[in-house]
């Protein structure tokens, strides 16, 4: 049952890149029709989306994907191209993807190089997927083992976050974007870091109202942050942060973005502590906040393939490791060093 205004909470924030985009954080999925003036829409999910939104996907025509990042393939995107050729789908028709972060980022590629070109929309349906990878224009798939190595820069016309769609959301999932809140904080906002410290109950609890500021202050940082710097060549770099390590961990341990994430940036702060860039008591309180989100704050990840897997991503960006360390609570700087530091420094992180 919808109460009458349980959308008052609505924000919008415009971006604005090679494309512009609008994102209304608090807005309800039902409203997407006010955000497309065409005729024709079609809307692309997935299998789980497509159990729980049934009766409001019926609406629409509609292309069910498979989920997991396993299918998150080219194979996936010829599947999709298949079906809207089979409805006649042409440039004047609009696409939806109803999803989360990998709904998201097939429909991007799918929308951007399908007849060259359609408009399209997303409704974010992952706490993720909303204060991460629905802003920013990266959209793609995965090709060969390596992520998202085929992929395009194009925005959506509009993201719509609805805080409702988030009630399904299984703990591990609602985690992952929390952990991306905490590091946009970490790197941007000693505001959102004083927030979450204050409202940890409230958040874990899904409070709306708490989702959409933590939502609509997520996105501001990141889509701030793109502005300047749209294809990555400096500033967007900051937005990796904890995720080099973070990354080698998901692959080695095979767990969650962001409990491998939370590693990352405990490390990520450990190394701006040693490097004497944060102080200690800083550290502890980030540390802290971390761990206060029920996110796991260390690894007994193989110390061996763990060198092996940061080497093997440093082979592919060059020589140096552009690392993202934090000068203070809401501040990252980046800093070139040499692999053996992070390396080194690691090992001593690692339980025994
Ligand atoms: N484009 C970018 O800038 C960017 C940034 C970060 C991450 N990403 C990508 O995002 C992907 C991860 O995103 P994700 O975590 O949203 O993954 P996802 O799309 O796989 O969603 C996670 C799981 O939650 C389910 N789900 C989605 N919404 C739900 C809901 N409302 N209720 C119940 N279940 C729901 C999905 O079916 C899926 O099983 C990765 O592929 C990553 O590469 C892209
Ligand atoms: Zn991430």
């Amino acid at each position: 049952m919808f109460i009458k205004n349980r959308y008052q909470l609505m924000k919008k924030i415009e971006i604005k890149g090679t494309s512009s985009s609008s994102i209304f954080i608090g807005e309800s999925y039902k409203n997407i029709n006010q955000y497309i003036n065409r005729e024709n829409i079609v809307v692309i999910t997935d299998n789980n989306l497509f159990e729980i939104y049934r009766e409001f996907l019926n609406n629409y025509k509609t292309i069910v994907i498979k989920t997991g990042e396993s299918n998150k393939t080219l194979d996936t995107v010829r599947k999709i191209y298949n079906q809207l050729v089979t409805i006649n789908a042409d440039r004047s028709w609009f696409i939806v993807g109803f999803g989360g972060g990998i709904v998201c980022d097939i429909t991007g590629y799918v929308a951007t190089t399908y007849m060259r070109g359609l408009d399209f929309g997303f409704v974010s349906t992952t706490l993720l997927s909303q204060v991460d990878a629905s802003t920013g224009g990266k959209n793609g798939v995965n090709f060969m083992g390596y992520k998202n190595m085929i992929g395009t820069f194009s925005q959506p016309e509009f993201v719509i976050c609805d805080p409702y769609t988030l009630d399904t959301l299984s703990d591990d999932e609602f985690n992952n974007g929390l952990a991306e809140i905490i590091k946009h904080a970490l790197i941007a906002s000693d505001d959102i870091f004083e927030y979450l410290g204050k409202n940890r109950n409230t958040i874990l609890n899904r409070n709306k109202s708490s989702i959409v500021h933590l939502v609509y202050e997520s996105i501001k940082i990141k889509s701030a942050i793109v502005n300047i710097d749209e294809k990555e060549q400096g500033e967007r770099r900051k937005l990796n942060f904890g995720h080099t390590i973070g990354h080698a961990i998901e692959v080695i341990e095979g767990i969650s973005h962001g409990n491998a994430i939370a590693i990352g940036m405990v490390m990520a702060i450990n190394l701006s502590v040693i490097n004497n860039y944060l102080s200690i008591s800083d550290a502890n309180k980030c540390i802290r906040l971390i761990e206060s989100y029920n996110l796991p704050i260390s690894t007994s990840a193989n110390a061996d393939k763990l060198h092996e897997k940061i080497s093997m991503d440093k082979k592919r960006e060059g020589e140096k490791i552009n690392f993202i360390l934090l000068n203070r609570i809401g501040n990252a700087i980046i800093k070139d060093i040499k692999p053996e530091i992070i390396i080194n420094n690691v090992s001593k992180l690692i339980k025994s």
